[in-house]
């Protein structure tokens, strides 16, 4: 699988398509009451704005010339109603939309993080954490404009339109045909915009998200970018990758703003064209009242032209980011619960591989028809090479990847028929890289089983004869952790991390590296408190370090995705092959240092 670096663009798997609304609408109707209530309210701006042009005209046409102040009265008192109706709708209308759209963007954004929780790694193995991180938060987040605002101005703007359109007719059907004229024209150059600004805005998002990759690599890397003073070259790319956003979200903006301007310079030439033809044509024959009415609902007309225009840029930016957005929801994972999935339990704690082929890619193999059998409660060790793949085992057993042939089996089940969540609750995996989370001790120790008490845990601590590291940090077991540990040596992280995995109980455990940074004494004393611990559970422990698997029942040596050798310590050692070489080598340094 090809890695997706910062400077790789991410190619679009699905353009926009009506399921992508169709699944938008999913998250818009379940909260259609509030849509309905902002609506409502809009509307009711719309009218109250739009019969004050009216009653204007009424004033000036019928009450002034009239002189009839009891009919003015009455003009000026519905002109104040419908202004104090008008500011109440819209204070209450934005409080509405604001809420309207917040709840929206909520629900798709917990349905995409949970989404993101059931993919399987190899999604992530393929693509920068930034570029994950962008649709999460900037993608979901500028959709707000389009929800909050958008939608119900939209419906409000066609709506003010068409009684715009009604006064119009009813004051003067001659200028509104003429005032009509126009509406094919804006529509074609909207038309001729949409075409240069939809392959512009995707490729806006592409840049966006290859600058946030590069930017969240950069914070993850700062230390190893100090050690070898890279920072004037990491400028450079951030020079470039952010001159690339910049050139082209410089080019959106010229084409968004050619959208106003043209609508804007139409509709001041078409009323320009209604007083022209007044005087020439209709000899100054409409009146004042009406010609001044008329233009104030053409202006009317116009604004909803202008807003729907802009609505319409939106909607094109918001297009490309919701592709964006349920191209991650259309990723499925790969591994997943069926039908005839189950709650098994793992009651004795063998663990077979039969004829298990798998690999990260199609090009390579990397385990090659392997076989073994462990028997309940044994401790297996698995040494080896760097990359002769140990942790693909560990990865394989917890099904954090598929085997491509051949079967695992735990107590003769084949894992693939477990529910996935029950075969993890029964096995504890420790990483090879250790991850602790910001937070308490005590918070990343009960991550392994958040039912624990504090009394379970300073328990499992104690008898793993860590408890008094963990007394001698600042606020013993009330630490607090920052995110990244920083302030944790990478041996006190794993010390953390085993008693994280050693709460929950696992029938299996599979430790990798799990001490290799943990010094000889405090893993002599370790060990020591370990012993009974694993004593009814299948251990695998993966490690360079012999010393640290000294208490194995058997040894498999692992090279280049098989199994070298297997056996007891001595039936390896009177061998005389890998395993005796790796053993002697590493005595051999232990005289010396
Ligand atoms: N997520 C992955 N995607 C692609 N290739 C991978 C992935 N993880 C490991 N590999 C490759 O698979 C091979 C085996 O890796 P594995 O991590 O199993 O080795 P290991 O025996 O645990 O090594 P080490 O002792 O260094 O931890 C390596 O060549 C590695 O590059
Ligand atoms: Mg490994």
């Amino acid at each position: 699988m090809a890695k997706n670096k910062y400077d790789v663009d991410e190619v679009l798997t699905k353009e926009f398509h009506k399921g992508h609304l169709k699944q938008l609408l999913k998250y818009i109707l379940p909260y259609k009451k509030s849509l309905f209530i902002s609506l409502f309210l809009m509307l009711l701006c719309s009218f109250m704005g739009l019969i004050c042009p009216y009653l204007s005209k009424l004033a000036i046409d019928t009450a002034i010339p009239n002189k009839d102040i009891k009919f003015l009265f009455i003009l000026s008192a519905i002109f104040l109603f419908a202004m104090i109706i008008l500011r109440f709708c819209i204070k209450h209308r934005v409080l509405y939309m604001e809420n309207f759209g917040q709840t929206i963007l909520t629900d798709l954004r917990k349905d995409l993080f949970t989404h993101l929780q059931s993919l399987s790694p190899n999604y992530y193995d393929s693509r920068p954490d930034g570029k994950i991180l962008i649709r999460v938060v900037n993608y979901i987040n500028s959709l707000s404009n389009l929800l909050t605002n958008g939608l119900i101005d939209l419906i409000c703007d066609i709506v003010t339109l068409l009684i715009s359109v009604g006064f119009m007719f009813y004051l003067d059907i001659r200028l509104t045909i003429i005032a009509l004229i126009s509406v094919p024209l804006v529509i074609t150059i909207l038309t001729i915009i949409k075409k240069f600004q939809r392959p512009l805005t995707q490729t806006l998002n592409i840049k966006d998200s290859n600058f946030v990759a590069f930017i969240t690599e950069q914070i993850n890397g700062l230390k190893v970018i100090k050690a070898f003073v890279t920072q004037n070259r990491n400028i450079n790319i951030f020079n470039k990758l952010s001159t690339d956003v910049v050139d082209i979200s410089l080019k959106s903006s010229k084409l968004n703003f050619l959208v106003w301007p043209s609508v804007e310079n139409i509709s001041v030439f078409v009323v320009s064209l209604i007083y022209i033809i007044d005087v020439i044509y209709f000899d100054c024959s409409i009146k004042l009242g009406v010609l001044s009415a008329f233009i104030t609902y053409f202006w009317c007309f116009w604004s909803p032209i202008m807003n729907i225009g802009n609505f319409y840029n939106s909607l094109v930016i918001a297009m490309s980011q919701i592709e964006r957005i349920f191209e991650v929801f259309d990723e499925k994972p790969l591994i997943y619960d069926t039908d005839d999935s189950k709650d098994i339990d793992i009651n004795e704690g063998s663990v077979e591989f039969r004829n298990v082929n798998f690999s990260y890619d199609e090009d390579t193999s990397l385990i090659k028809d392997m076989n073994f059998f462990v028997n309940p409660n044994e401790t297996i060790a698995l040494v080896g090479p760097t990359g002769a793949g140990k942790t693909t085992i560990a990865n394989l057993i917890s099904r954090f990847y598929d085997v491509h042939l051949g079967e695992v089996l735990l107590d003769g089940v084949n894992i693939k028929e477990f529910k996935i969540e029950s075969l993890r609750k029964q096995l504890g995996v420790m990483l090879q890289d250790t991850t602790i989370f910001s937070g308490t001790v005590m918070d990343n120790i009960r991550y392994g089983k958040l039912e624990a008490s504090d009394e379970d845990i300073i328990k499992i601590c104690k008898l793993m004869n860590i408890h008094d590291f963990i007394l001698s940090l600042k606020d013993g077991y009330n630490t607090v952790i920052n995110e990244g540990a920083s302030e944790l040596s990478l041996g006190q992280k794993q010390l953390i991390s085993l008693a994280r995995t050693l709460i929950a109980d696992p029938k299996i455990l599979i430790l990798d590296e799990a001490t290799s940074n943990i010094d000889t004494k405090t893993e002599t004393l370790l060990q020591k408190g370990l012993q009974p611990l694993l004593k009814n559970r299948t251990t695998f422990i993966i490690a360079h370090r012999l010393s640290t698997i000294k208490e194995a029942s058997k040894i498999m040596y692992i090279s280049n995705g098989s199994i070298l050798e297997f056996g007891t310590h001595e039936e390896l050692m009177n061998k005389h092959g890998a395993y005796y070489n790796l053993y002697t080598s590493q005595n051999m340094n232990l005289q010396y240092s």
